[in-house]
């Protein structure tokens, strides 16, 4: 069954190469992101887990535990983790869950058939500390995703949960933002501190270094 925003992300327990996990204790209060490859031993998916360490310090700051998936085994995954690490040049500090059984490839409906019955797509999910799906993504198993994307997402997201602020299309950190539609513009400069740039009553900027993170 397919997954969708404000969804509970289903809870499961898994061996990992950090040992086991019961996947809603292990995020704690944390945001998550899990995200699937295809198969161990192969060349995006062996880019795709060395950038992803590379970026762990960035995702620590945005208080993000992040985890990978495949259906192949825990043996073949603790073969595999030495090759990312000397061609990325990085260690590879989270786990990734051996889901040869594909108990979370279904829970997540991370096979499309359609495309390839034995091998999970490149799902992304980002999960929210309270536990509810945040972002989904699939991308096709010969595509290597963009991770500093997912980075912006987090910053996004984040700001619309703490702060009540949207980013508008291709916003980067530090663009102005925008304030979500339920704070009144006769409230705004009382919250940030500024006077908002209301180009539209619905469509009100206020600069982005209004909260400093
Ligand atoms: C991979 O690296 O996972 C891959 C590359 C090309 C096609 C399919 C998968």
């Amino acid at each position: 069954m397919s997954i969708r925003l404000g969804d509970i992300a289903p809870n499961f327990t898994a061996n990992t190469t950090q040992g086991e996990i019961d996947f809603h204790e292990w995020l704690g209060d944390f945001w998550g992101l899990l995200f699937s490859h295809p198969a161990d031993f192969t060349p995006v998916c062996t880019t795709e887990l060395g950038k992803t360490a590379l970026l762990s310090g960035e995702f620590q700051k945005r208080n993000t535990k992040v985890i990978a998936v495949s259906v192949d085994d825990l043996a073949s995954h603790n073969k595999w983790v030495p090759d990312i690490e000397e061609v990325n040049d990085v260690k590879v500090n989270f786990p990734i869950i051996a889901d040869e059984n594909r108990v979370v490839a279904q829970l997540y409906d991370m096979i499309h058939p359609n495309a390839s019955e034995k091998t999970t797509v490149r799902s992304v999910f980002i999960i929210g500390p309270d536990k509810k799906v945040k972002l989904t993504l699939t991308y096709p198993a010969s595509t290597g995703r963009n991770f500093n994307e997912l980075l912006r997402v987090l910053d996004s997201l984040q700001l619309t949960a703490n702060y009540g602020l949207a980013t508008p299309a291709d916003w980067i950190s530090g663009d102005k933002v925008i304030v979500i539609p339920s704070i009144p513009t006769d409230q705004i400069s009382a919250k940030f501190g500024v006077e908002p740039e209301v180009v539209k009553p619905y469509l009100r900027y206020v600069p982005g270094n209004v909260v400093h993170k």
